[in-house]
Formats: C-alpha cells, structure tokens, sequence
C-alpha cells in the first residue's frame, strides 16, 4: 500500500484530499500544526488503519515526524504539500513568520523528497502569485509581481521546487489555486473565502457585506475539482509542471451574493461597505495548462457548488 503525505491535511482543502486518497486505498500521513486545521474535518476517519495524523510544524522539518511511519510502513511515496499560513493580512503584518512557515515549510519538505527518494511532491500555489494582472484570462507566462509576503513567498517555493526538480531530480508540480470554495471552509476569519463567509450570514439571515460595488470578478474553483487536480498532478510523470487552477470562467461578488441569499431562500439585505484598498478588481485564470497537462477540467458548475457548500 503506497503511503502518501498530505500536509495540512487537517485543513479545508487538504482534507478533502484525505478523504480521496483514502477512498482510493493510500495510507495517508497527515502532517498538521493544527493552527487553522481541524480534527472535525477528519472525524469520520477516526480509528481507520490508514489514516496516521500527526502534529508537526512543517516550519520545523518532518523528518522526525515521519520517522515512527516509515519505521513500521515503509518509505513514503508521494507528498501533497498544502501547510501554509493563508492570510495574506497576517502575512504582511508578519513577513518573517510567513517566509518560514510558507517558504521555510515547502524547503523542509522537498529536502526530505531529495533526501529519501520521494517520488513525486505536488504543491499548493495561489493565483496571489501573479498580483495585479489585467489581461484576462490569466495565463503561467504572465510576468509574476506578487503584492504581499504570501505570495512572494509562494513563488519562492514554486522557484525553490523547480531548483530542486533540475538539480535534485525531486519530481515537482506546483498549483496555482484560484479561488477556491466548498464545504469545511472555515468562515470564521473576516479573510477567509468569501463564499464561506456570505454563506455563515446568509443561513443566519444577516446582511452580507459587499466592499466596493461588487463589480469585483473572481474565478472561483469548487473544493472537488481542486482534489482531482492535485491526485492527478501526484501520480503523474511530469516534473517541473506550473498549471492554474481555476474553471476558466468568473463571477462578479455581486453576482455571487445574489445567488447565495437566493439558495439559502433568507431575505438577506445585500449591504455595501468602502472599497478595499488595493482590491484586485478582475480574476480568471487560463486553463489550456491544466487541461493539456495534467488532464483535468474543473466540471462543477458554480450554482452546484454552491448548493453542496451551503445546503
Ligand atoms: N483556499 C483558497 O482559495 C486557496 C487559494 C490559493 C492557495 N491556497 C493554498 O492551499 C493550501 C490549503 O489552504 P486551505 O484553504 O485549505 O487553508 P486551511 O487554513 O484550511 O489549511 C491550511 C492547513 O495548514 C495547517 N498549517 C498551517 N501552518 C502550519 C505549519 N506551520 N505546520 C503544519 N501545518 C500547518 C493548518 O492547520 C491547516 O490545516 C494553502 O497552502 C493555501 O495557501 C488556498
């Protein structure tokens, strides 16, 4: 049985990867500091054979963490790399902080891939790479002007996964998530998903906040597709591979309140707030990459999506 490391797997989307890797027969070592992360969001695996959870700090090296697995199961195969500190807010009030756990994290995971011979490590970018882009849609060959330590630090890793792809021959993928939604995303955060958060008051039947006049478009990716793109980006033979993660389509948030108050069936008022400053005003990404390379389609439409994150 092929063992498989998700780290921050306790989160949002690294535990709908567990659930996948599971359901498709892998042992999975969840490395996690539990800092965003959840038990709850594991819970129904609570007691399965094939599930090791185990509390590490990426910041500071898993080969200890590790070492009891390997011990008693063999070598791990594959690492899907998800641990991060996600605020871009935190990361600019922190940039030390970030560069350790974002950048310092990914370095510490691919030294133990080069060290004990992983065979594929598949990494969790963000469209936060790019910064403020405007041709659309958004394209990997777009000159990358990160606008915060999150995604500088991103594009560090991405950088430091190519190096040790061509001079270590670890093979490497890196992701570049767009927006991405759907059910355990935590809303209790005023900078998490804004779907989450619009979700949480439009079930409570409280006003939902728009900043600026929702003109604002994001390309927002449902939970499930993003699963799909990081399972095929970890068993396949490419290396070196940068694709976006997005559907290819976008969504103003005005849009999107609308139809979130419409399915929760509340009267929810749909209030406005001042812009934010800096707000990036489009994004949608390219996907030609994601398609031709790793095979994948994003396929759950955004009102689909919706009904699963909501309901
Ligand atoms: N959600 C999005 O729209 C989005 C967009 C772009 C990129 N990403 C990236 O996807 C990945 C997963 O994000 P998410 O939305 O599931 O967020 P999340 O906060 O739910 O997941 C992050 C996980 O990493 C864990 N973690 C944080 N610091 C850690 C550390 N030092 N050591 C070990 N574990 C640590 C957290 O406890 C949590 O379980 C992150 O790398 C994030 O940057 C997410």
């Amino acid at each position: 049985m092929e063992t498989i490391v998700v780290t921050g797997g306790a989160g949002f989307i690294g535990s709908h990867v567990v659930d996948a890797l599971l359901a498709a027969g892998k042992r999975v070592v969840v490395l996690d500091n539990f800092s965003t992360g959840k038990r709850a969001n594991l819970a129904r695996w609570t007691n399965h054979a094939a599930l090791h959870i185990v509390v590490c700090d990426v910041a500071h090296g898993i080969f200890a963490a590790l070492a009891p697995i390997t011990r008693d199961h063999g070598p791990i195969a594959r690492i899907v790399h998800l641990a991060a500190q996600v605020s871009v807010v935190h990361s600019v009030q922190n940039p030390l902080v970030d560069m350790s756990i974002n950048y310092g994290g990914t370095l510490h995971v691919l030294e133990y891939a080069r060290a004990q011979g992983v065979a594929k490590v598949a990494f969790a970018s963000s469209a936060a790479v790019y910064g403020d882009v405007e041709t659309m849609p958004v394209a990997e060959e777009a000159p990358c002007q990160p606008m915060s330590p999150y995604g500088i630090d991103k594009l560090a890793s991405e950088f430091a996964l190519d190096y040790y792809a061509s001079v270590h021959g670890v093979a490497t993928s890196a992701l570049r998530f767009f927006n991405v939604y759907g059910p355990r995303q935590d809303p209790s955060s005023p900078y998490s998903g804004v779907i989450s958060i619009f979700a949480d008051r439009a079930k409570a039947g409280k006003p939902l906040t728009i900043f600026g006049d929702g003109s604002q478009t994001r390309d927002f990716v449902y939970v499930g597709d993003v699963v799909r793109a990081l399972v095929a980006a970890i068993g396949d033979g490419n290396s070196r591979a940068i694709a976006n993660v997005g559907t290819g389509g976008e969504t103003s948030v005005l849009e999107l309140a609308r139809m979130i108050v419409e399915l929760c069936g509340k009267r929810s008022k749909i209030e406005h707030a001042p812009a934010r400053a800096g707000e990036i005003l489009k994004s949608r990404a390219r996907v030609d990459r994601l398609r031709d390379t790793f095979g994948i389609v994003a396929q759950t439409a955004l009102v689909e999506g919706l009904r699963q994150t909501v309901l």
